[in-house]
């Protein structure tokens, strides 16, 4: 044990963030472990990312369970093997079921490309500058069994760049990056003070 709190990511894309937390570990600016990566894509770029790490990446479909409920059962059998406290969805692309909320009360955190309420669901850049905003930004919250609706952590707003959604997603990203280790360090920091 070395007092760090252990995290999974999961994610199913490009694992900007996951970089991003799995440095931010190392650098000693988030007191935490990942302790496994988990991802419903095995040809997503995270896995790659992954790969230059030693951390243990899984990688479990749900087509290969009968049901959502088996595939999390699955899941929480590894989860609590690795003896994992939270869950941190890093482009995730799917809603977690109640299996997988009951075994991670409040202990399951999303980031969202937009500032929430506004624009959940997919594609969160490409609603923002469909209708037409000027100010979007970046949501970390606590996920419950809706999309994107759980309570909200912290907020940050960022420019939509001339309409463009890939220099906006860039932005979004840089701001991701921070906001993600900083939001856990808090949170982080305020469970093991409460434990104290
Ligand atoms: C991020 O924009 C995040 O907010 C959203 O999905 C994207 C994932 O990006 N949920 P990456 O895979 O971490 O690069």
């Amino acid at each position: 044990m070395n007092g760090k709190t252990k995290i999974a990511v999961f994610a199913s894309g490009s694992g900007s963030n996951f970089e991003a937390l799995e440095f931010a570990c190392r650098e000693g600016e988030l007191d935490a472990e990942i302790t496994l990566v988990m991802t419903d894509k095995p040809a997503s770029f995270v896995v790659e990312r992954a790969r230059q790490t030693d951390i243990r990446t899984v990688a479990l479909e749900p087509k290969a369970f009968p049901s959502k409920q088996a595939f999390e059962e699955a899941l929480i059998a590894i989860l609590q093997d690795e003896g994992v406290e939270w869950i941190v969805l890093a482009g995730y692309m799917r809603l977690i079921g109640p299996t997988l909320l009951a075994a991670y009360p409040s202990r399951i955190v999303n980031i969202h490309p937009s500032l929430l309420p506004s624009f959940p669901g997919k594609d969160a850049i490409g609603q923002a500058i469909a209708h037409g905003v000027k100010v979007t930004g970046v949501t970390v919250h606590l996920v419950d069994e809706g999309m994107d609706t759980g309570p909200i952590l912290a907020q940050a707003p960022v420019q939509v760049v001339d309409g463009n959604p890939e220099l906006t997603a860039k932005a979004i990203h840089a701001v991701e990056h921070v906001l993600y280790k900083e939001t856990l360090q808090s949170l982080f920091t305020s469970e093991t003070k409460s434990k104290a």
